[in-house]
């Protein structure tokens, strides 16, 4: 959702600012906009829809831009305000002087903007974002300064909101400012970097300084400085970033997403390293800040999460009820956070995020913490806002992802779950030592056989082509994989549009066994262990009312093929662990799906990434 870059310094200030745009594309977006301080003037150049809008407008103002000096950009996925190129950021002042974007959302826009119009001045789009340039620009006139003036102007403001701000006679700085929206400035030679999000930032720069929530920077060409609300210097710490350029190239793959999941193995690796050393050791999990004590007494643990994160959790549920006897609930983040929840001090509260931004998991984490609960995050992000939140932290290290749809964040999740359970379950003693053997032993089997997977793509084409134009889809399954169907439907209807459920098996003829006929392929996700004849059975009563069978199975029995139409295989493995071979199939079928249905794969319609807004 939204993204922000800003620039000052000596390169081409339209091209670092576009390449910017042009990495945080993929947050999902409908309009961008850029501003320049050129010569003593502002100028504002917006365009609707993809940035190549954008690019072929700046393209025919060339010659209108002469030698701009330091610049503002902005994607934006609207929120107040449908997509018009008067509601696409840059906003402005009555003056024109004052420029300025923004991510997040005020709350109290609407009394700003009254008490605004009320003093004159005039509004030209529907957006929270303008009340900001017009507060920002108020308060300039009367102290003159413009770091004084966002200061001033961020005090009134509540919601969320990540700044940047260019005022015409202050031409050598970005004022910037943030709270709960992230912001970092990024720091280069004689030159400054503002960013929301590292992609634009990292082609130039691998030190960032992150903006803390009600702090103001001033970012000049050669200097920045960051204050508190009260306008006392902040000393910040310079990072490193965590990623490398490369991880923004396909690297040779057509699409960002089928790039991610070949990296799938590769990121399993990761999440084990240092956590599992060998299959007669513990697991090592340091990240836990919690004394052992009081992980063998625990008695319950809430999860919560939004999207592909939250199908992660409910794998997470069932390996620590199964290995631990620990009492774990689910939840979606935006229900959490709107009901009496029973958390307390003996609560331990897992929030899972890939990007670490996702308001709704910010703000049910926030509400945990206030009633005493340990919050542990696991994330993608350690940089991010709700890494910030976290008494304890486990990283997921899956490199960073570009695709909408998520894929290798949801197997590093997966896999960081299987670590948390395993760890928990070696502190209070409630799997025998050699069912942990073994399970270590498969797991690290785990990327050679996702590799198998990866190098026999052929059949799951061929179902592609021949299930493309269907219009709905059921997934079926049950026990641990009630929640790969889930995500398998999840990816499908994501990226292809298509109308996709996932249920459990069970529960088929208890309602959506209506909708079966010939028009409607039911998935059935059957691997060998504990429910595969229960759900062979619920796929026989599929086929009975003519339903399209498709199966998913680490089974070699050749008697499937006459029950399914297509049977797709994966290499066999511990059920326990079978959702992180499952979900791979899963992940290539929505890909070829929508690969041959020509639609965007990487940017689907009206998706972002990260969530910003509850
Ligand atoms: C958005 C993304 C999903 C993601 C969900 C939760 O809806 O499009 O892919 O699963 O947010 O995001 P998070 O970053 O919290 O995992």
């Amino acid at each position: 959702m939204c993204g922000i870059v800003g620039y000052i310094g000596n390169r081409d200030v339209v091209d670092v600012l576009l390449k910017g745009l042009t990495n945080l594309e993929y947050r999902g977006y409908d309009s961008s906009g850029i501003a320049l301080n050129d010569e003593g003037n502002i100028k504002i150049f917006k365009a609707l829809g993809k940035l190549g809008n954008l690019k072929g407008l700046l393209k025919e103002q060339e010659k209108n831009i002469i030698d701009p000096v330091a610049g503002i950009g902005h994607i934006r996925w609207a929120t107040h305000g449908s997509p018009t190129e008067d509601n696409a950021h840059p906003h402005t002042c009555n003056c024109g002087k004052l420029v300025l974007v923004h991510n997040g959302i005020i709350e109290n826009f609407k009394d700003l903007r009254e008490e605004l119009i009320k003093k004159g001045c005039i509004f030209k789009s529907q957006t929270d974002t303008e009340t900001i340039a017009h507060l920002v620009a108020q308060e300039y006139d009367a102290v003159k300064d413009l770091k004084k003036a966002v200061t001033k102007a961020v005090k009134r403001l509540n919601g969320a909101y990540a700044i940047c701000v260019m005022y015409k006679d202050e031409p050598d700085k970005i004022v910037v400012a943030r709270k709960n929206a992230p912001l970092l400035i990024g720091i280069g030679q004689n030159e400054h970097f503002i960013a929301s999000d590292i992609p634009a930032v990292i082609e130039y720069t691998s030190q960032v300084v992150y903006l803390d929530d009600m702090e103001v920077g001033v970012v000049k060409k050669d200097e920045f400085h960051v204050y508190d609300v009260e306008g006392n210097e902040v000393n910040k710490k310079i990072e490193k970033l965590p990623f490398e350029p490369v991880a923004l190239s396909k690297r040779g793959y057509k699409h960002f997403m089928l790039k991610e999941i070949h990296e799938q193995p590769d990121v399993i690796r990761n999440v084990l390293n240092g956590k599992l050393y060998d299959i007669d050791e513990k697991i090592i999990l340091n990240e836990v800040k919690i004394d052992k004590e009081t992980l063998k007494n625990l008695q319950r643990i809430e999860i919560i999460a939004c999207g592909t994160s939250l199908h992660a959790a409910m794998v997470g549920k069932y390996l620590i009820e199964d290995f631990c006897g620990i009492a774990v609930d689910v939840e979606a983040s935006s229900e959490y956070i709107y009901r009496k929840t029973v958390t307390n001090e003996h609560t331990l509260v897992i929030g899972v995020s890939q990007s670490g931004e996702t308001a709704d998991t910010i703000t049910a984490i926030k509400q945990a913490k206030k009633k005493g609960a340990h919050v542990l995050i696991i994330t993608n992000r350690p940089d991010s806002a709700m890494a910030r939140e976290a008494d304890s932290l486990i990283p997921i290290n899956a490199g960073i992802e570009v695709s909408v749809a998520a894929t290798k964040s949801f197997t590093a999740q997966l896999m960081s779950f299987y670590m948390l359970a395993m760890f928990l379950a070696e502190i209070k003693g409630s799997v025998p030592k050699d069912i942990l053997k073994e399970l270590k032993h498969d797991i690290i089997q785990l990327p050679t056989l996702i590799d198998e997977i990866l190098t026999h793509k052929e059949p799951i084409q061929r179902c592609a082509r021949l299930f493309a134009n269907t219009k709905d889809f059921i997934y079926i399954a049950r026990g641990i994989n009630l929640a790969t169907a889930y995500e398998g439907a999840l990816k499908l209807k994501e990226i292809s549009y298509i109308n996709a459920t996932g249920y459990p098996a069970g529960e088929l003829k208890h309602g959506p066994i209506a909708m079966l006929d010939e028009s409607m392929p039911v998935l059935s996700i059957l691997m060998e262990g504990k429910v595969y004849e229960k759900i062979l059975s619920n796929s026989e009563e599929a086929k009975a009312r003519n339903a399209r069978l498709i199966a998913l199975t680490s089974s070699q029995d050749k008697t499937l093929d006459d029950l399914f139409e297509v049977v797709l295989r994966i290499p066999k493995v511990n059920e326990l662990l079978s959702p992180v071979l499952a979900s791979v199939p899963l992940q290539l079928l929505a890909y070829y799906i929508a690969e041959f249905l020509g639609k965007d794969v990487d940017q689907p319609r009206n998706l972002a990434k990260s969530v910003t807004v509850e």
